[in-house]
């Protein structure tokens, strides 16, 4: 069995600092020596990593690792400390109105708008990204279908089941044709056979839109699933390992899969330890 692979570093001097958004080689996401402290708490600490065009990438630690600040740092709600983040190609936090509409999030919680129907809580979307409402609903009518909703579309959210709910904030999330699809622990408050569903049906249709996905987990097996690259977090947040679905083939060796789930549980363990021993090595 092989173990996760440390994760690779670069110099800045390697890169190429103003990549065009159009540059289809580029790198969808740059992370490089972000750091970043709410007051004097240091939460990320040198994280780096990068995620290409049609790459599955899954940010895996555990709780108050950093995930969801990093991801924070990837959509420019909040600005590095030190360090650079790019997200097609464009600083996020300096740069929101370009980025606008280039990616999407689906969240823990569902985040639908009560009031309105799920064929309308898709559309929305679309509409505020400049669709018309004709073509809007259209859109997320075929999403919706491509969910499994295609008899839920004018049910309310208090109609719906809370993986019903889940589905439509997929659809939602596919739906505006992200460079991005950020998935933040969006499987986590459902029941576990719920959960694999959606998991199964995520897989299914980013496989087929070649969707570029970030996919923010504390779920060992939902990353073994859903990635095809695995960063593991430790904290203060950076990375402290990764493992490769393209270099080690566990995803056709359930032995393999299991040693690799094992190496990462270790990891997530001692997350400051394996931090110190890549520092050192
Ligand atoms: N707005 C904030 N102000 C101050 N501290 C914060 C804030 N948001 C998060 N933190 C702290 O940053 C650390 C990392 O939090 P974060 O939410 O990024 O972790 P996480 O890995 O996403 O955890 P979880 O798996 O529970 O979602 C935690 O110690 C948390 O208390
Ligand atoms: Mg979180």
């Amino acid at each position: 069995m092989q173990p996760p692979q440390t994760t690779p570093r670069t110099s800045s001097a390697d890169r190429t600092p103003s990549r065009t958004p159009n540059d289809t080689d580029a790198p969808v996401i740059e992370v490089e020596d972000v750091w970043f402290h709410y007051g004097d708490t240091l939460i990320v600490a040198g994280a780096q990593l990068e995620v290409r065009r049609g790459e599955r990438v899954a940010i895996l630690g555990s709780t108050g690792a950093g995930k969801s600040t990093l991801l924070n740092l990837l959509i420019g709600t909040i600005k590095p400390d030190r360090g650079r983040v790019t997200i097609t190609g464009l600083p996020p936090y300096d740069r929101p109105k370009e980025i606008f509409g280039r990616f999407s999030i689906a969240f823990q919680s569902p985040r639908l708008l009560p009031w309105r129907t799920a064929l309308d809580n898709v559309a929305l979307g679309l509409e505020i990204l400049g669709s018309s409402r004709a073509e809007s609903r259209e859109v997320a009518r075929t999403w919706l279908t491509h969910v499994g909703l295609a008899d839920a579309l004018h049910l309310y959210p208090t109609q719906l089941s809370g993986g019903m709910k889940q589905r439509a904030s997929l659809a939602r999330a596919f739906s505006v044709r992200p460079e991005v699809l950020f998935l933040d622990e969006a499987f986590s408050a459902l029941d576990e056979v719920t959960a694999e569903r959606l998991r199964q049906d995520f897989h299914a249709l980013s496989t087929q839109e070649n969707q570029t996905a970030v996919i923010v987990t504390h779920n060992i097996d939902e990353a073994l699933f859903l990635a095809d690259r695995i960063l593991v977090l430790g904290r203060p947040g950076r990375v402290i390992g990764e493992v490769s679905a393209k270099t080690v083939d566990w995803k056709n060796d359930p032995a393999l899969a299991a040693g690799v789930r094992a190496e990462i549980v270790e990891l997530m363990r001692r997350p400051q330890a394996a931090a110190q021993q890549r520092v050192e090595a």
